[in-house]
């Protein structure tokens, strides 16, 4: 047989410079910029900020959902700040409000609401919340652009990350947004933080230039093969640095517009799995999106599969026919392997642990074409009603 590749879960190819474009920033109005080393640093110093303003917590905790990257771990513990796990709505990646309320308390700092896969989470609720508890409303939108805050203001602090997996990859980098009313603080919880300025160097041209080779079909699916990389691996890693960036000029400016410009088959792709409600699947970014759905690029496409055999036969099935579809995470926050440290919350995640078990993700970046959501649908069509 010949073999033809694989097409790789996520990640854009890295761009140019593009030194003519001052970035259009969507948040510019409502929240002042300061690039960072990655997306964990500007969680950190989000946290941090919230911590400083409240000096006589002994204790300060902050609130997060119990399934999702553990990086958001790593940037609480790198502050001093205990995270406290909520669990999730039923088949839903966001926090249960009524649980976040129920775990306010006057340790908490603040709250953070953790974007999906390209969706936004509820804010609402949160932000009305957090108000009333003197704690602050952080955006994690690492894997969503924009963040939805942009448009509504809720947000206190936001966070971007423009590492290898998210929507707009410049090889690494993040971006903390601070909102005007806390702009002193900001000033004063990041001035001991060292300032590190990026430029195009001959090194990052050659990196560039490896990793957008290695994205491609062929070189995938090799590198995949090779257990020693460990490509797509959940692991814990503590956050031991922080840097505040002066980023290189014009990348981030290339970076959204190619984000913005490129094919975009979420709306194909969720009208062809359309069928698979009937089977027991949930199309989350037809019923998990709250805010306007034309303003949604999505980072994968995320499903629920009825349950945890027919997600693994499914990914399974898909990864034989080329396609590299996941489980994502694969387990709750407390679950994942090398996550040590002070943690609350761990013992009751029930809804999260269900969500996990039957998490499926599908690509929809750059090179995506038609004829691979084509072949997406057939093998989910197929897996579902095999499992019938
Ligand atoms: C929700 C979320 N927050 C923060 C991060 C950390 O971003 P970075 O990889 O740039 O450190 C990630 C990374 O995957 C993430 O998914």
């Amino acid at each position: 047989m010949v073999y033809s590749g694989k097409i790789r879960p996520v990640g854009n190819r890295v761009p140019l410079p593009d030194k003519s474009g001052k970035p259009a920033l969507s948040w510019e109005g409502l929240y002042h910029t300061r690039f960072v080393d990655s997306g964990t640093s500007a969680l950190s110093l989000a946290i941090r900020i919230a911590r400083d303003l409240k000096p006589s917590v002994r204790e300060p905790e902050v609130l997060l959902p119990g399934y999702g990257c553990p990086d958001i771990i790593a940037a609480a513990h790198a502050q001093g700040v205990t995270p406290v796990l909520v669990d999730l709505v039923p088949e839903s990646p966001w926090m249960d409000t009524t649980l976040v309320s129920s775990k306010l308390s006057d340790n908490t700092v603040a709250i953070v609401a953790v974007n999906f896969l390209g969706l936004a989470s509820p804010m609402e609720e949160l932000s009305d919340l957090a108000r009333r508890s003197g704690s602050l409303l952080i955006e994690d939108s690492a894997q969503r652009m924009p963040p939805s805050s942009a448009q509504t203001a809720k947000a206190d602090l936001l966070v971007l990350s423009f590492g290898r997996g998210k929507p707009v990859n410049l090889m690494g980098g993040g971006a903390l947004l601070v909102s005007h009313a806390l702009e002193d603080q900001a000033q004063k919880s990041l001035s001991r933080f060292p300032v590190n300025s990026k430029r195009v160097t001959l090194k990052w041209a050659l990196k560039r230039q490896i990793f957008n080779l290695l994205v491609s079909r062929i070189c995938f699916g090799l590198l995949e093969r090779i257990p020693l990389l460990r490509l797509g691996e959940t692991r814990f890693k503590p956050l031991e640095r922080i840097t505040l960036e002066r980023p290189i000029p014009g990348l981030l400016a290339s970076g959204l517009s190619r984000f913005e410009t490129a094919p975009d088959y979420r709306c194909e792709l969720g009208k062809k799995l359309k069928v698979l409600d009937r089977h027991g699947w949930i199309r989350l970014p037809e019923t998990q999106n709250h805010i306007d759905p034309s303003n949604t690029r999505l980072l994968r496409y995320s499903l629920l599969a009825p349950d945890a055999a027919t997600r693994d036969y499914s990914v399974r099935s898909l990864n034989q026919a080329g396609v590299g579809a996941n489980s994502f995470y694969g387990d709750v926050l407390p679950a994942i392997p090398g996550v040590i440290g002070s943690l609350r919350g761990a013992e009751r995640l029930e809804c999260a642990k269900d969500f996990a078990s039957r998490l499926i993700t599908l690509p929809v970046h750059e090179d995506v074409t038609s004829a691979d959501i084509e072949g997406m649908v057939q093998v989910l069509l197929m897996s579902a009603q095999q499992k019938q």
